[in-house]
């Protein structure tokens, strides 16, 4: 399996990422995938234009010169992009932001409507075998809401689409929290393993992983530092 990972934390210690590197370790025991680890923060990739450019003349590609026509060929040839990003203001990170906008030369102007009455522009290609996997992290604890507007985008953006959304990250990169922090990346790299094997998560795993490390009030505390 060819895997994309975009990894959209600017962090060199991104919490977020602990996550993603175990889940890795549980997909590719063994070093039979081909993984290519992209960190988007190092990249030059400008913002879109808007101009449709792509969908004159580009065939797949984008009229601005930068690193996203690398992505873009690593992306359409991958079983499964994995998004590895925190949380920002309820969406993702800018510059993830700019990549995902910069995906448009992968369709074309057409418009198709969906069984579900969704209203989508045709692909370029028969891209309906790359899977996706969203994991995010997030500073706040577990509150409903927060992952709401990520959900849905993510929701419309992806086929096969998987999602994990972790509360309470910054938890990860502290020792003192390793008594709950390390059973949580061991069940990531379980997940891993049945990722690889099943090319989803059941419903189960899901919730595991977005179970909160602690309980709300002692997290609000802690950070609070009373
Ligand atoms: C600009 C900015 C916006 C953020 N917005 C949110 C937010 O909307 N919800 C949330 O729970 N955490 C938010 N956070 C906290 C990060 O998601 C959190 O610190 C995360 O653990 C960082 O992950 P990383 O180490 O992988 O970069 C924000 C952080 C920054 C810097």
């Amino acid at each position: 399996m060819r895997v994309l990972v975009l990894n959209g934390s600017p962090k060199k210690r991104s919490d977020t990422f602990r996550m993603t590197e175990r889940f890795l370790q549980g997909l590719n025991p063994a070093g039979e995938h081909a993984i290519t680890v992209v960190n988007v923060i190092e990249k030059q990739i400008a913002p879109c234009r808007g101009c449709f450019g792509c969908w004159q003349q580009m065939e797949g590609h984008c009229l601005i010169d930068d690193d996203q026509n690398g992505i873009l060929d690593l992306y359409r040839t991958s079983d499964l992009v994995i998004w590895s990003f925190p949380l920002y203001c309820y969406g993702m990170p800018s510059h993830l932001k700019a990549v995902l906008d910069r995906t448009i030369p992968l369709v074309k102007m057409k418009m198709v409507q969906q069984d579900d009455g969704r209203v989508q522009h045709e692909a370029l290609a028969d891209f309906s075998k790359i899977h996706t996997l969203v994991i995010s992290g997030c500073g706040f604890p577990d509150w409903e809401g927060n992952f709401d507007a990520l959900r849905m985008q993510c929701k419309q953006c992806f086929g096969n689409l998987t999602m994990v959304c972790v509360p309470e990250t910054p938890m990860l990169n502290v020792p003192q929290a390793a008594v709950v922090a390390d059973p949580l990346l061991s069940r990531f790299e379980q997940a891993g393993a049945e990722y690889a094997q099943s090319l989803t998560l059941s419903p189960e795993t899901i919730q595991e992983l977005e179970t909160p490390m602690i309980p709300r009030e002692m997290y609000i505390r802690i950070v609070n530092g009373n």
